[in-house]
Formats: C-alpha cells, sequence, structure tokens
C-alpha cells in the first residue's frame, strides 16, 4: 500500500528549525517556566512541553507520572489535586538557583508563550486509563487561548480523542520508529507532521516521508553536526535541550 498523504484539512504550520525541548532544559529545570524563559532568551521560537492532568483536572506541565524525579514530591501525579502539587519545589533538584520553581499550568504556559510569541508543541502525556480526562481538561484551556500550538502524543487514544474534541487543533504523530503504512495514521487524525525518535531516522526514510508529502521533525538531538545533517536531508525542525547552541537568525525560522 502506497504511504501518499491525502489531506483533506489545512497543512502542517511551518514550525522553526529549533524547538527547545521541555524547554531550555539543557541549563534549566525541564517544563517549568525557567526553562521556557531560557529557551526565549536563548532565541528559540518554538518550545515542547509535556502536558498531564492534576487528580482535581487542572492539566499541568511534568514529563514523568511521578513527582520524584523532578520535584520534592512523591507518588502519581493523578493522586494530587493542583492545591498539592502548586506547593511543590520543581527546581532544586536541577540547581539550587532554581529553588521554589513550581510546576506551571497549561494556561500559565500559554499565556506565557502568547505574551514572548513563541509556537507551541504540546505533548499530552496521559496516564494510561486517564485519555479523556487529560484531554478534556486540555481542551477546556485551549478554547480560550490565541497562542500557536500544534498537540502531539505517543498514545494515539488520546490524540483521537483530542481530535474528536477539537477538530481543527493541528495534531502531530509522534513515534519512535516508522511502522509500516505509517500515512493511514496521519489520515485518520487529520495531519502531515510526524515527530520521530532520532536514532530510527536515516536519508531514505526522511525521502520516504517527504516524497509522501509529510513533514519530519526529530527529537531529542542535541549533537550540532547531527542537526545539521537531519536540516541538510529535509527534516524541518529538531527537539533540543540546548537550543542556545544554535546562533543566527536562519535556524530560528522555517525554512521549508
Ligand atoms: O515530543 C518529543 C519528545 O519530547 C518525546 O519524548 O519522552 O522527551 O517526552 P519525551
Ligand atoms: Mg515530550
Amino acid at each position: 500500500m502506497s504511504n501518499a498523504v491525502c489531506y483533506t484539512e489545512a497543512m502542517a504550520t511551518v514550525f522553526p528549525n529549533i524547538i527547545a525541548h521541555r524547554g531550555a532544559s539543557g541549563t534549566a529545570p525541564e517544563n517549568t517556566l525557567a526553562a521556557f524563559e531560557r529557551a526565549v532568551a536563548s532565541g528559540a521560537k518554538a518550545i515542547e512541553l509535556d502536558v498531564t492532568v492534576s487528580a482535581d483536572g487542572v492539566p499541568i506541565i511534568l514529563h514523568d507520572e511521578t513527582l520524584d524525579r523532578t520535584t520534592n514530591g512523591t507518588g502519581p501525579v493523578i493522586l494530587k489535586s493542583w492545591a498539592e502539587l502548586k506547593k511543590l519545589d520543581a527546581g532544586s533538584w536541577f540547581g539550587p538557583e532554581f529553588a521554589s520553581v513550581p510546576i506551571p499550568t497549561l494556561q500559565e504556559t500559554l499565556d506565557f508563550a502568547f505574551v514572548h510569541g513563541v509556537q507551541l508543541n504540546l505533548e499530552i502525556k496521559p496516564i494510561l486509563g486517564w485519555e479523556g480526562p487529560t484531554v478534556k481538561a486540555m481542551a477546556d484551556v485551549l478554547r480560550g487561548t490565541a497562542a500557536r500550538y500544534v498537540v502531539s502524543s505517543f498514545n494515539e487514544r488520546a490524540l483521537a480523542m483530542f481530535h474528536s474534541l477539537m477538530p481543527n487543533a493541528e495534531i502531530a504523530v509522534l513515534i519512535h520508529a516508522l511502522p509500516p503504512h505509517w500515512a493511514e495514521r496521519l489520515e485518520h487524525l487529520n495531519t502531515n507532521a510526524i515527530h520521530a525518535w532520532d536514532p530510527f531516522i536515516t536519508q531514505a526514510l526522511v525521502e520516504e516521508v517527504l516524497d509522501a508529502g509529510a513533514v519530519l521533525r526529530v527529537f531529542t538531538v542535541n549533537d550540532v553536526a547531527r542537526a545539521e545533517q537531519l536540516w541538510s536531508w529535509g527534516v524541518e525542525s529538531i527537539f533540543t535541550d540546548f537550543p542556545d547552541k544554535w546562533v543566527g537568525p536562519d535556524k530560528w525560522v522555517g525554512t521549508r
């Protein structure tokens, strides 16, 4: 079966060549406003971040299902109310200068992005079984924002549920290796954008994706030479923990 992509609605937004992964997470605590501020200060025009939900339905920015690695809390995020989560320190684990940096809400992050004019990639990170409450909470907040964003997730159930709630919101399919008939998955979600894992990316794969009319963004790339190679093959964007490694306006805008 052909992997040519048939689009029924809008094509993917052109994303900047560099997307700050969890903010500038190499130099500040990931998924906090401190990391987003550092990304903007370095010149980044796009930020990726991970969205999950509190026990009482507040969408928040955190990568893990548990609090232990990146906060001074413990246990599953989904068992905590926002009143409990907002008291946590999400910065000290990274360095004492970030003590008391809190977990941001999705609303705070959208407001930040709008004020600074940066595009967002909102990666849905639902705890398995909580896809519905997670995407509903996100949609309730996103309906009121003017910030520009693309939604992605490894969890295709969550993506499909989000798409049914927000059919005009832009989606990207997030995967590690491209499966056979990958284009059917894109068509199902009405997108032509793929976010894929760097170790699987070859020049032949990039050619296959581009020949089918799709767009490829690759995570997580912290090596300058590898990024240059991926761009030369036609990859639109790389997600990096160190957006400050690149300087120069040509790298901050989409070139497709
Ligand atoms: O969205 C790209 C990338 O963030 C996916 O992996 O684990 O870093 O969220 P992860
Ligand atoms: Mg992510």
